[in-house]
């Protein structure tokens, strides 16, 4: 997928900024997604795929229901990331609705900087979930090896998840789990957003206590009913942590740290210029009418940002903009970019469980 501006500038004219007439553009390129988003979202998708013909190969993350596996499909020599969830866990913890959503939006969902589904299925006691595997790590392996990231790269980063998080409201997503935990870097040195499993289509406000203590918006916290808002706090979080190495609200107790999310109470490390402060301020703002991202401008407020200034949207969007970094990646299935876990055998019940409560998985 490429997206290409009907009136192209030349090399000779300054790019900085984005203009109304390209935001236009674009946003018409957008509405063609949501309308192939729509027609997905809509339609049963039928996988036909052997499961012994997936061999596995070692996990790459595990999280509260489950594990994701890196697999090899044996007839066509492909790697994939199989996110494992148990049915019995995902039902004591109330994420069935949930799991729901994840499936079927990652089955709908095309977009350059976020991962999506190759097939799904179930058996007697899980369901999984298969997508491409991404093969250079977690956002977050990266940023703790490299203490922090220099300025290049955090900017090179913060503008896909600008375009990310600007196609998912657009397409009426809330995604409510933005970290680096959740933000893979694929073999190119582009980003892919993974986890959906906090994310839903949203009419109106919602309420559901859902995220990560540090990367939670302060009106989620105060139970106040919100929308798209959260998540570019959220990204006003991960915009700070990416260029200090460390998120800005932090305490032991996560009480505390929601004490000072409400409070809006951060300080800045000196080595954040005055474009990144101004950036930064402006992101983790209280106040949502105040807030960069759900004002009257949206994104462009961040796209004209003096910050992005010399960034080229539309080189990022179609991955022609020379990635600061590349991760080290041997062959299509060096999992060495991510941790070791412990495995574990995947071994489902002789009958089937909770039948019912999956029937539309
Ligand atoms: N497509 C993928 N390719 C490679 N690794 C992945 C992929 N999807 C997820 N992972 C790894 O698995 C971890 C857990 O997956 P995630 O969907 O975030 O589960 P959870 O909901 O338990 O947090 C991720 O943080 C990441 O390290
Ligand atoms: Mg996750």
């Amino acid at each position: 997928m490429s997206y290409k501006l009907a009136t192209q500038s030349t090399s000779t004219e300054v790019r900085d900024g984005y203009t109304e007439q390209q935001q236009q553009q674009y946003r018409k390129y957008l509405q063609q997604l949501k309308n192939e988003f729509d027609q997905r979202w809509c339609k049963k998708q039928n996988f036909n795929i052997v499961f012994s013909d997936l061999e596995r190969v070692r996990t790459l993350g595990t999280g509260a229901f489950g594990r994701v596996v890196l697999l090899k499909y044996s007839k066509t020599q492909k790697f994939y990331a199989m996110k494992v969830l148990e049915k019995e866990k995902v039902i004591k913890m109330k994420q069935v609705d949930h799991t729901l959503y994840e499936k079927r939006i990652l089955e709908a969902i095309r977009f350059p900087f976020t991962v999506s589904m190759e097939f799904s299925f179930k058996d007697n006691s899980y369901i999984y979930f298969v997508m491409p595997f991404v093969p250079g790590g977690e956002m977050f392996s990266h940023l703790r090896r490299m203490g922090k990231f220099e300025e290049p790269l955090a900017k090179f980063y913060a503008s896909q998840v600008i375009l990310a998080l600007e196609y998912l409201h657009f397409i009426n997503l809330v995604y409510r789990d933005l970290k680096p935990e959740n933000i893979l870097i694929d073999r190119n040195g582009y980003l892919k957003i993974t986890d959906f499993g906090f994310c839903k289509v949203l009419q109106g406000r919602t309420w559901t206590l859902c995220g990560t203590p540090e990367y939670l918006a302060p009106e989620l916290i105060l139970s106040k009913g919100y929308g798209f808002s959260v998540d570019w706090w959220s990204f006003g979080v991960l915009l700070y942590e990416m260029n200090a190495g460390y998120p800005p609200f932090y305490a032991n107790d996560p009480m505390k740290t929601y004490e000072k999310i409400v409070a809006g109470k951060y300080r800045c490390p000196s080595s954040f210029n005055a474009d990144l402060r101004d950036i930064v301020r402006n992101t983790l703002q209280v106040d949502i009418t105040k807030r960069f991202g759900v004002m009257r401008n949206g994104v462009m407020d961040f796209k004209n940002h003096r910050w992005f200034k010399g960034i080229e949207w539309e080189a990022i969007l179609n991955c022609r903009w020379t990635p600061p970094y590349i991760p080290k990646c041997k062959h299509p299935g060096d999992s060495t970019n991510f941790e070791r876990y412990d495995e574990e055998a995947i071994k489902p019940s002789s009958h089937c469980r909770f039948e019912s409560e999956f029937l539309d998985f």
